[in-house]
Formats: structure tokens, sequence, C-alpha cells
């Protein structure tokens, strides 16, 4: 249901709206499609599945091909017409052109980009590989840097289209223990934010979603399962999630915190001293590495 405030919102981002007729040209008789990396589990998932049911045609792309095929399932029942699935690597240098091909092939056009797909990394620093580091740099960095660039520069003739941006509460402070991965998502917050001004009133919705900890498989995949965060914060699910995401992106917001006591985390964040949150956010974060004793079966 179009509400009145997503009306106004629409009319927000289309203030200076000016579509090329070239670029409008090149999409007639083709459907817009919505493409979500990351879009086979948790959060991606998730998001994949609201969009299909506010009738958006999904696209997920993500690296395991069962994992894409059961989304596929449940994306369809989500929604009401068929869904895509692309085994893709989105690090791939020809991840854009890759995803382009595969809409092109069904007569889609890419109107919504939901960069989800994402990697952490728990420990020290120095106990993370170069090989560990450079991954999740490829993955959380250059790869929604390089799909951002590329759907940017086709919505903006069309003045048209979508960008969600998954970053984390954790953009809003540096985090000892996962240092690389709190950074990248700083990056992606600022990243988001700067186009999203950039690119004002120009018909693209442009928005960063800075969840807290999601019941996903991402923390045991990081070997955070043990940090203390996920027992002492709040834990959405990625369902919760992703309805706040795709509501935050309908109402043109930029920054869509989810939950309750996420915009209030994140306020107090942007508020306190540095000093103050960098042993705090550190003793959160610190893996339990103790040996673990070994329970009855
Ligand atoms: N879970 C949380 O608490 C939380 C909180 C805040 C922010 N986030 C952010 O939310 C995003 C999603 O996290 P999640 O919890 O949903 O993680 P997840 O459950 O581990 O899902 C990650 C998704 O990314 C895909 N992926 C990983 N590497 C890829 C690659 N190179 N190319 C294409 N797809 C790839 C995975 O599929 P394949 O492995 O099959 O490729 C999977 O679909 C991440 O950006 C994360 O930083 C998570």
């Amino acid at each position: 249901m179009i509400t009145t405030f997503e009306h106004l919102a629409d009319a927000w981002v289309r203030r200076r709206a000016a579509p090329e007729p070239e670029a409008l040209r090149a999409i007639q008789g083709l459907e817009p499609a919505a493409v979500v990396t990351g879009g086979s589990r948790g959060i991606g998932r998730a998001i994949a599945e609201e969009l299909a049911r506010h009738g958006h045609r999904v696209l997920i792309v993500a690296r395991r091909p069962g994992d894409l095929e059961t989304a596929r399932q449940a994306v369809e029942r989500a929604g009401t017409g068929p869904a895509l699935i692309l085994s893709l690597d989105v690090t791939e240098p020809t991840a854009g052109a890759c995803i382009e091909e595969a809409l092109a092939s069904e007569r889609l056009y890419l109107d919504t980009l939901v960069n989800s797909a994402g990697i952490g990394l728990s420990g020290r620093f120095t106990g993370q590989t170069t090989a560990d580091l450079d991954r999740l740099v490829a993955l959380d960095v250059t790869a929604l840097t390089r799909l951002t660039h590329h759907a940017l520069k086709s919505m903006l003739p069309r003045a048209r289209g979508n960008i969600l941006n998954v970053a984390s509460l954790g953009a809003y402070m540096p985090g000892p223990y996962q240092a690389a991965y709190y950074a990248s998502k700083s990056y992606v917050l600022s990243l988001t934010e700067a186009l999203a001004e950039e690119t004002a009133g120009r018909g693209v919705r442009i928005a960063v979603l800075a969840p807290g900890p999601v019941a996903t498989g991402f923390h045991r995949d990081m070997g955070a399962d043990t940090a203390i965060y996920l027992r002492a914060l709040p834990v959405m699910s990625p369902e919760r999630v992703a309805r706040s995401a795709v509501r935050g992106l309908r109402l043109a917001r930029r920054v869509i915190v989810p939950g309750l006591a996420g915009p209030f985390i994140a306020y107090a964040l942007r508020v306190l001293p540095r000093p103050v949150i960098r042993p705090l956010v550190g003793g959160l974060l610190q893996p339990d590495d103790r040996p673990q004793t070994p329970r009855a079966r």
C-alpha cells in the first residue's frame, strides 16, 4: 500500500529529476528488477523476500548454488512472480557486467541494488592473515563501491532507482577485535551518506542500513560467537531488519537504523567521547578464546 508519506517522499526524491530521453529509450519494453547481493542467506535473503512481497522482481546474487536455490523458493513464496538467481562472486571485477547480462537475458533492468554481501573478521588484528584481510576489503569495501558506482551511473540518467548499502551499527565506532570489519562499515556509511547528498533530488534513493547484531550465521562464520556483545545487546531477526530497511527505503530515508535500541545507541555513539567508547566496545567484541570445555553429548 502506497501511503501519503511515500508519495511525499517520492516527490522529494524527484525534486530536481531530469531524465535523459536516450536513457529512458534504452529501458523501453524492459521490466525493473531488484538485485540483492548476499541474498541467499541472512539479512540479504530477508530483504529479497520483503522486496518480493512489495511486488519487485528479484535477482538474488551469491556464490553457493544450494543456498541460492533455497532462497529462490522462499522469495517466490513471498512474492507473486518468479525470482532469479545468479551464482557469482561479487568481488570479480566483471560482477557489474555479469549482473547486467543476467538481467538483460530476462528483459529486466537494474532498478534497485541492495549490497548485502559481506563478511566479518574477529580476533586480534595481528592474528588475522593478510589473505583474510584482503578478502574482507575486496568484498565489504571494493565490491560494494564498484557495484554502487556501476548502478548509479545508469540510474541517474534515468532519474529513477534505489540503492541500499548494508553497513552496521559498528560503522559508528572503532571496533577493537573486529577492527578491519568495523572500519569497512564506517567506510560504507560515509560513502553512502555522501553519495545520497551528492545526488539529492535527482530521482535515485540512496540509503544505508545500520543494524546492530542480527541472528544470522555471520557471527559464527567470523569466529565471534563467544563474544559478549551477542549476549549483552538485543539481537534482531533478519526479517525485522528487512521490514525496517524496505520501509526506510520507500520513505526515502538516508540512514536506516532498525529497532528500538538501535537509534539510541547510534546517537550515543556520536556524542560519547571516543576514549570512553573504545575500551567499552573492545570489551564487548573480545572473543572468549579460553579453551571451551567439551560438552557431554
Ligand atoms: N548479522 C549481523 O549481526 C549483522 C549486523 C550488521 C550488519 N551486518 C551486515 O549485513 C550483511 C549481511 O550479513 P548477514 O548476517 O546476512 O551474513 P550471512 O548470513 O553470512 O550472509 C552473507 C551473504 O553474503 C554472500 N556472500 C558472501 N561472500 C560473497 C561473495 N564474495 N560474493 C557474493 N556473495 C557473497 C553469502 O553467500 P555465499 O557465501 O554463498 O556467497 C550470503 O548470501 C553484511 O554486509 C554484514 O556486514 C550483519
